[in-house]
């Protein structure tokens, strides 16, 4: 690993002395070779994401090269590789965490292959939008964390709020901005205190183990935090494990809006989820267009991000994922 992020440091400045740090253009042409390197297929979510890539392959003519890291940045860096042997002509990328990934997007713009990012970004000090890649395509996780802290101050009606934050993968974007948003906005209401914040990877069955955990060393928890609706489940599931009730004495906010969140409120387990949308596909086919005919992208394309709470939920769950 080391030697691999020694080889991307004298890779990145390679790029940036001979120049090469902007990104390649794009052919208009009939079909496209598409590539989509999947960080991992362990959560509705990103099932749902690299459905919609699918789906939008065959009304886009692209001839899509889908892969799957098993939650391995190492196998997502070798993915990328492959798919550069394979001659695509554009690479949109989830890159799983901010830093291992930077190696494979210099690669690809190395080989002429115009990068994307969707849904997650790489360490901005390092690699830029316009330069490293084309543009990040994805939500503010930032202000999902505030919007998340927002719904918790303004609903919580106790005196004191002993809060778990169930942080996703280290490293990655949405969970150090997530952390971020949230964090700092409930610093602002001394109800409110952070007890516990330890990752769970964005996953159920670890967010439940770590739930567990930390349920034990802090009986007295009233408020749980997660990065993702995954971990939520988790945490409500060992809350009920340990008796307690999730939705009347502990109140849970999350993000992303799966349809097992939106039931969970429905059943007046969980208060709220920001969305956080996976449905990536048809907005990866128009940035592309537009930038094979020469427009202008921007180097964040952003999405935009309901709420749902106990008021909509039953409207929306049959469109949820
Ligand atoms: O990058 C977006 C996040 O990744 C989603 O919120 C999460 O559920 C997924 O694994």
């Amino acid at each position: 690993m080391t030697k691999k992020l020694l080889a991307s440091a004298a890779l990145l400045s390679v790029l940036a002395g001979a120049g090469l740090a902007e990104t390649p253009p794009l052919e208009q042409k009939e079909r496209y070779k598409v590539g989509f390197a999947q960080m991992e297929s362990n959560n509705p979510w990103r099932i749902a994401e690299t459905k919609s890539f699918h789906d939008t392959a065959e009304s886009c003519n692209w001839d899509l090269i889908a892969t799957d890291a098993a939650g391995s940045a190492a196998k997502q860096v070798a993915d990328v590789d492959s798919m550069i042997a394979q001659g695509i002509d554009v690479l949109f990328l989830p890159p799983r965490e901010e830093k291992p990934l930077i190696p494979a997007v210099m690669k690809a713009q190395a080989a002429g292959i115009p990068v994307f990012l969707v849904d997650r970004s790489v360490d901005p000090d390092v690699a830029k939008p316009g330069e490293h890649f084309v543009a990040f395509l994805g939500s503010d996780f930032i202000d999902q964390g505030e919007r998340a802290a927002d719904w918790l101050i303004e609903n919580f009606e106790g005196d004191q709020g002993i809060i778990v934050e169930l942080e996703g993968t280290t490293g990655s974007s949405p969970a150090n901005d997530r952390k971020q948003g949230f964090d700092e906005r409930i610093a602002q209401d001394d109800r409110f205190q952070i007890v516990a914040s330890q990752t769970g990877d964005f996953a159920r069955d670890l967010g439940r183990q770590v739930m567990e955990t930390l349920l034990q060393a802090h009986p007295d928890v009233n408020v749980v935090y997660a990065h993702n609706d995954e971990m939520a489940i988790g945490a409500i599931q060992a809350l009920e494990l340990a008796g307690r009730k999730p939705g009347e004495d502990v109140t849970i906010v999350s993000i992303d809006g799966t349809r097992d969140a939106l039931q969970a409120i429905i059943d007046g387990k969980m208060g709220v989820t920001v969305e956080s949308s996976p449905f990536f596909g048809p907005l990866a086919c128009e940035v592309m267009g537009k930038y094979a005919a020469g427009e202008e992208i921007p180097g964040w394309v952003q999405v935009e991000d309901r709420i749902f709470t106990a008021d909509n939920a039953a409207e929306h769950i049959d469109e949820a994922y």
